[in-house]
C-alpha cells in the first residue's frame, strides 16, 4: 500500500492483522509514516474498539476518533484546554494567539481580527486571488514537467496571507515559508527535543521578522494590513502587548498557508490519480452552488490537519474514559469525517454531500478563522486550474513525497504534462 492509499483511505485490503493494527495504534503519532501510511485503517479500528485509545509516544496522550466524541471535546474548552494545542507541544511558553487560548481572553481574540476573515471581507478580495492563482499558471503554463506541490500547492496560500494580508515583501516569502516549515513539519527522523529545539529557533526567527515591521509601521506609518490593524487594535479598552500581536502572526501564516497548501497537493496528486475526480469537477466548477458543496466534501474527505491537542484541566470521565488533569487528547478530524455514524458512505467523495457536518475546520470556538479564505482560494484554485491547466500523471520513475507533521500533504509532486492548448 502506498502512503497516499492509506492516507486517502481508498485501500480497501486491509495488509495488517490485528496484532499489528494494535502495535500501530499503541505508538500511533501524527509525525510517523507508520500511522500516516495506515491512518484510515487504524482510525477504523479505533472507531471501533477503542475509540478512547492510548498511545504511548510523546509522553503518552488518548486519541479521540470517533465523530460525537471529537465533536464534544471541541465543544469543553474549559475542561480541556488548547494549551498546548500540538503533541509534542511546539514548546513556547505561552500559549498562541488565538489557537492556544482559553476562555474568557480566546473571545477578545476572535474579535479583534473577525472583521478581516468575515465572508464579506474574503469576497472584497476575489479579484486579487483570481490574479495571484492566474499568474501562478501563467508560470507553469507549456511547461513538459512541474513539481505541483512547490509550483502550485504552496505558492497560493503562501502569498495569500503574506501579500494581501500581511503586506510582506515577495523577497521574504521564501524565508518566512522555510521558518514556518520548520515548525510545521518537524523531522520524523529527529528527536522530539531536537525538533523543539528547531522549532523554537524558527520561532525566535519569524518573531525577530514581525518585530521589524511592526516597528517599520510604527516609524513610517501604518497600512492596510493586519499587522497595523493589531498595533491600533483594543481589546476591552486596552491596546495588544507587543508579544501578542507576534503571537497573532506566529499562528496566522502557518494556520493560513500550510493547511490549504497540504489540500491543494493532495488534490493535485487525486487528479493525476483518479482522472475521474478531475472530469466530475470539471463538469460542476462553473455552478457556484454545486462548487461550495464540492469544496465542503473535499475539506472532508481529505482535511489538512490531521488532529490537535487538548489538555485536561480537571479529572473527569469523558466518553467512558477516567482523565486525570494532566492528561492529553489528540482530537482526530479526519477520523470523525469518516464515521459511518455521521456520514453515509464516509468513504466516498460525493461532491454533492448534505447534510455535510463535517470537522475538517474543526468545531467549536476555535473553529478555523480562516474558513471563508480557504473556501475561497479552493473555488478560485479549482476554477482557474481545470479551466487551464492540461492533465498530467505523477512522472514516471519519480513518485509523490508526503508529509507528516501538525499537517499531512504532499511536499513532491513531480508530473508530466499532456499538451497545453494554445490559449
Ligand atoms: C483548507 C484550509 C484550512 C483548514 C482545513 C483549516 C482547519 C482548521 C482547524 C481544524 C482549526 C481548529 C483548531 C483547533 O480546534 O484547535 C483551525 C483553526 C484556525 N485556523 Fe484554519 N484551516 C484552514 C485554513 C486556514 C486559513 C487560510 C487561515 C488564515 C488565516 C486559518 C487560520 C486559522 C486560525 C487562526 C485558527 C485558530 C482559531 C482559533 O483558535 O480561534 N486557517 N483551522
Amino acid at each position: 500500500m502506498s502512503a497516499g492509499d492509506g492516507v486517502t483511505g481508498q485501500a480497501t485490503v486491509s495488509s495488517l492483522d490485528d496484532s499489528q493494527i494494535r502495535e500501530l495504534i499503541r505508538r500511533f503519532s501524527l509525525h510517523s509514516k507508520e500511522t500516516q501510511n495506515n491512518a484510515h485503517e487504524l482510525f477504523a479500528e479505533m472507531r471501533k474498539s477503542c475509540p478512547v485509545a492510548h498511545s504511548e509516544e510523546h509522553g503518552g496522550f488518548y486519541a479521540l476518533s470517533r465523530y460525537q466524541d471529537v465533536y464534544d471535546a471541541a465543544h469543553k474548552p474549559e475542561t480541556f484546554s488548547s494549551f498546548p494545542v500540538t503533541i509534542p507541544p511546539f514548546g513556547n511558553p505561552t500559549p498562541m494567539i488565538p489557537i492556544e487560548a482559553d476562555p474568557p481572553h480566546h473571545r477578545n481574540y476572535r474579535t479583534l481580527v473577525g472583521r478581516q476573515f468575515s465572508p464579506k471581507s474574503v469576497a472584497s478580495i476575489e479579484p486579487y486571488m483570481r490574479e495571484m492563482v492566474a499568474k501562478i499558471i501563467d508560470d507553469l503554463a507549456g511547461s513538459t514537467e512541474a513539481d505541483l506541490a512547490k509550483e502550485v500547492a504552496v505558492p497560493l496560500p503562501l502569498r495569500a496571507i503574506l501579500e494581501l494580508y500581511l503586506g510582506v515583501p515577495e523577497k521574504d516569502w521564501d524565508m518566512l515559508k522555510d521558518q514556518f516549515l520548520y515548525m510545521l513539519q518537524p523531522d520524523p527522523e529527529a528527536s522530539d527535543e531536537e525538533n523543539q529545539e528547531r522549532s523554537m529557533e524558527a520561532g525566535l526567527n519569524c518573531t525577530k521578522y514581525f518585530a521589524e515591521m511592526l516597528e517599520d509601521r510604527r516609524v513610517n506609518g501604518y497600512g492596510t494590513d493586519l499587522i497595523s490593524d493589531l498595533d491600533q487594535a483594543e481589546v476591552d479598552g486596552e491596546r495588544l502587548e507587543d508579544d501578542e500581536i507576534f503571537g497573532f502572526c506566529l499562528v496566522l501564516v502557518p494556520a493560513g498557508f500550510d493547511t490549504t497548501a497540504s489540500v491543494l497537493s493532495r488534490l493535485l496528486l487525486m487528479f493525476a490519480e483518479q482522472p475521474e475526480l478531475r472530469s466530475q469537477l470539471e463538469a460542476i466548477v462553473d455552478d457556484p452552488d454545486k462548487l461550495d458543496l464540492a469544496v465542503e466534501e473535499l475539506v472532508r474527505y481529505i482535511p489538512p490537519q490531521p488532529g490537535v491537542a487538548r489538555n485536561v484541566t480537571e479529572k473527569c470521565t469523558f466518553a467512558g474514559e477516567e482523565l486525570d488533569e494532566g492528561d492529553r487528547l489528540l482530537l482526530l478530524w479526519p477520523s470523525a469525517n469518516r464515521d459511518p455514524e455521521e456520514f453515509p458512505n464516509p468513504d466516498e467523495i460525493v461532491l454533492d454531500r448534505q447534510p455535510n457536518r463535517h470537522l475538517g475546520f474543526g468545531s467549536g470556538i476555535h473553529r478555523c478563522l480562516g474558513a471563508h479564505l480557504a473556501r475561497l482560494e479552493l473555488k478560485v484554485f479549482l476554477q482557474e486550474f481545470l479551466r487551464r491547466v492540461p492533465r498530467y500523471h505523477v512522472t514516471p520513475g519519480q513518485e509523490a513525497v508526503w508529509h507528516t507533521g501538525n499537517t499531512w500533504g504532499v511536499k513532491k509532486l513531480p508530473v508530466t504534462f499532456e499538451a497545453w492548448s494554445a490559449n
